[in-house]
């Protein structure tokens, strides 16, 4: 058989070798058998030189045309194979469920924040923020809070340990972590002409030991309204409308005398609705709040001969214990997610 004729066939049975190797290795190992150094096809290409001169030229053209197509059912067979290593080795289940995940949720203390804050911003307050590490000023000697106030106490409060140094106490004051959001307040009569219409939610510490109602660390929000000719009444009403937004139309306030020394008259807020009756009580306390003294005014540089105003501050743990049915305030600091999910 000359050359010429032994072309067609060899390459159809180096394309059906190639085209039936079962693996990759297998596939290294055929082309190898056909285009390595001693392959079959470049014994081939070797026989074109003996060839006489009139037939090199069709033979060359046949070989070339025929390396390209094994060549090309190399390359078709690798990618092939690759495929199939890449495919999953178990055949796919569409009826299994799908991956679930777990949509999170707000905290319950924060959206009852939320829902307060809504209830304010109806009556044109706006939030204000200010620093959990407080001075001893903001805190309590602007609040006209004096030093021998028991809220001062070491055993109520988390004082910061003070570096020791030379400097003045105005650029090395004593800090804390704030008592109350009351502090909020100085910060933001420093900051800004009256009127205010301010509330602020945050956090605040003291050294309580935790138990069903008490925790180092709870939420409050402050309320602070300055403006000319303002009154208890206004007080009154304010507090009254935002807690029948948050523990419904039937919920009743009262206020009893107090003493806060930022507020004159101070008064405490107690309320009652159908909840408060269910746990046996008649009046639950709430909050403190009262007309901001004139001392107050004067250390931020208000004139009180000219500005009047109300302050009140409440724990907003209660308002969400009631609400949710909730009988230990531990658990809103757990953050077990069986607890949290309920909400
Ligand atoms: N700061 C008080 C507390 O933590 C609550 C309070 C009472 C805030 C009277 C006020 C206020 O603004 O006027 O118990």
């Amino acid at each position: 058989m000359s050359l010429l004729n032994e072309i067609e066939p060899l390459k159809q049975t180096a394309l059906a070798e190639l085209k039936a190797a079962p693996d990759p290795a297998a596939l290294e190992q055929t082309k190898g058998a056909w285009l390595g150094a001693n392959g079959k096809f470049t014994a081939l290409m070797k026989q074109l030189g003996t060839l006489p001169k009139e037939e090199k030229p069709a033979a060359g053209k046949l070989i070339n045309a025929a390396k390209i197509a094994i060549e090309a059912a190399l390359a078709d067979r690798r990618s092939e194979l690759e495929l199939a290593a890449a495919q999953p080795k178990e055949p796919t289940d569409f009826t299994l469920p799908g991956r679930h995940r777990a949509l999170g949720k707000l905290h319950p203390l924060t959206q009852v924040t939320e829902d307060i804050v809504r209830a304010f911003r109806k009556l044109g307050f706006a939030v204000a923020d200010g620093p959990e590490i407080e001075d001893e000023y903001h805190c309590f000697d602007a609040l006209n809070t004096p030093a021998d106030h028991p809220a001062r106490d070491t055993q109520d409060t988390f004082y910061l340990a003070k570096p020791d140094g030379p400097q003045p106490s105005t650029l090395n004051p004593q800090l804390l972590l704030r008592t109350h959001t009351s502090s909020v307040q100085i910060r933001v009569m420093k900051s800004q002409p009256p009127p205010v219409r301010i509330i602020v939610p945050g956090r605040v510490y003291r050294r309580d030991n935790a138990d069903a109602t008490h925790n180092p660390t709870f939420q409050q929000i402050e309320g602070l309204y300055v403006d000319k000719g303002v009154t208890v009444g206004d007080l009154k009403g304010t507090v009254e409308f935002v807690f029948r937004e948050l523990l419904g139309d039937e919920t009743k306030i009262r206020f009893r005398p107090h003493y806060f020394s930022y507020t004159e008259p101070s008064f405490e807020i107690d309320f009652t609705n159908a909840l408060v009756k269910k746990l046996g009580k008649d009046w639950l306390e709430i909050a403190g709040c009262g007309m901001v003294h004139p001392k107050v005014f004067e250390n931020v540089g208000y004139d009180p001969e000219v500005w009047t105003g109300w302050a009140f501050g409440f724990g907003i743990e209660r308002i969400a214990m009631l609400r949710y049915g909730i009988n230990d305030i531990r658990l809103f600091y757990e953050n077990d997610a069986r607890f949290l999910r309920q909400f």
